[in-house]
């Protein structure tokens, strides 16, 4: 009997960018709560440790947001903010970042109306010399995240925030993650960085990262109502798959609630982008006798892969 339900389970979207101005040593991670004046702290989630950032950027004013956008559901990390009313151009300069590794970026944004005036800001990041992405900060209680992955060709890299006349530029805070080996080598180079879509976790209830992600990568819980999921208590061996994703995101999967079809989408970000989809796939069902699971991937109709067919806790 062949069943024609399919078993997603992850998916990683990125477009491709100029930009490429990294430096880099020594691995570790870089984790820098910005705009906190007080000491280094641990966070309780990840175990990782946040430093103050006045030992990456001279310039700039401290601020929190307001009282009213705080409760318990907000991250530590969102609670302060540095913000640049002086200068079009104001850069951090992370180091040591592995030289010739790839690395992630990510920083985020929340506003929270901290300079009282209600605003609605545009301004644009850059790594290095390179347009990293333009931020549009319109709702004061999201958070906003910008996620990119780079070469780093010498030992440390500079974000900078870009005043475009749209507001002035803040920063809530900014993390390294350096990657060892040649994962992303194929989307990434000297000339080449990605930039992050999205990235969702099929079936997943809560977000997945760091320790279960040795990389800190934030895998997002992604459902919709017309789909079930399966879920395993076995481990999911990534040691075939480039990208590592974490067993913990592999163990969750969504399968059709009826119907034969899984089908998912994305806003589209820029006609002249390039565009990346890594999909992740495991089998999480022990198939007897002469069943099998076998499933068709398309994209915007356009055959991608044919008969396929997830193997066993192996992604
Ligand atoms: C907590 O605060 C955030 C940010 O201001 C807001 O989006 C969220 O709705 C609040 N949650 C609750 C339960 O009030
Ligand atoms: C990085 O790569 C360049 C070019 O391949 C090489 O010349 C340089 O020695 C490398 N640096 C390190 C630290 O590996
Ligand atoms: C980084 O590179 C600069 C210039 O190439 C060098 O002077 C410095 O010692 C390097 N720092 C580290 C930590 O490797
Ligand atoms: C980087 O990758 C892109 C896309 O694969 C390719 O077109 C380009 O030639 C590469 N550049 C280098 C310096 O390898
Ligand atoms: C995981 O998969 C690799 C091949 O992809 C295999 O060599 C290794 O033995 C597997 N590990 C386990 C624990 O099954
Ligand atoms: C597998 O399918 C064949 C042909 O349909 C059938 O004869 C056989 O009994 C099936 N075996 C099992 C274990 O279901």
């Amino acid at each position: 009997m062949a069943s024609s339900s399919c078993c997603l389970v992850a998916l990683f979207f990125a477009i491709a960018t100029v930009a490429a101005h990294g430096q880099s040593p020594q691995a570790g991670f870089i984790s820098i709560d910005c705009g906190n004046s007080k000491s280094d702290y641990v966070d309780h989630s990840t175990n990782l440790a946040y430093v103050a950032d006045d030992r990456f950027i001279d310039v700039g004013s401290d601020f929190y947001i307001q009282s009213n956008y705080i409760n318990s559901s907000v991250p530590t990390l969102q609670l302060n903010l540095r913000s640049f009313p002086d200068g079009l151009r104001n850069c951090y300069t992370l180091q040591p970042v592995p030289q010739n590794s790839t690395y992630l970026v990510r920083a985020t944004f929340m506003y929270g109306n901290y300079d009282g005036k209600n605003s609605q800001i545009q301004f644009d990041l850059h790594i290095g010399v390179n347009h990293w992405k333009t931020m549009t900060i319109s709702d004061p209680s999201a958070i906003y995240t910008a996620e990119a992955l780079s070469l780093a060709t010498a030992n440390s890299t500079s974000v900078c925030l870009v005043n475009t006349g749209g507001g002035t530029p803040f920063i809530s805070s900014l993390e390294l993650r350096p990657f060892e080996n040649g994962d992303y080598g194929e989307y990434v180079n000297a000339s080449q960085s990605v930039v992050l879509v999205t990235r969702r976790n099929f079936g997943a209830s809560d977000s997945v990262r760091f320790p279960d992600d040795p990389y800190d990568r934030v895998w997002s819980p992604y459902m919709d109502p017309s789909w079930s999921t399966l879920s395993s208590t076995l481990e999911v061996n990534n040691s075939g798959n480039m990208f590592e994703p974490p067993s913990a995101v592999m163990q969750s999967a969504v399968t059709p609630a009826s119907g034969s079809q899984l089908a998912f989408s994305w806003d589209s970000v820029s006609p002249d982008d390039e565009l990346y989809a890594v999909l992740h796939f495991a089998e999480l069902q022990k198939l007897t006798g002469n069943s099998t699971r076998v499933f068709d991937i398309t994209w915007n109709g356009d055959p991608w892969f044919q008969w396929y067919t997830p193997p066993y806790l192996s992604a």
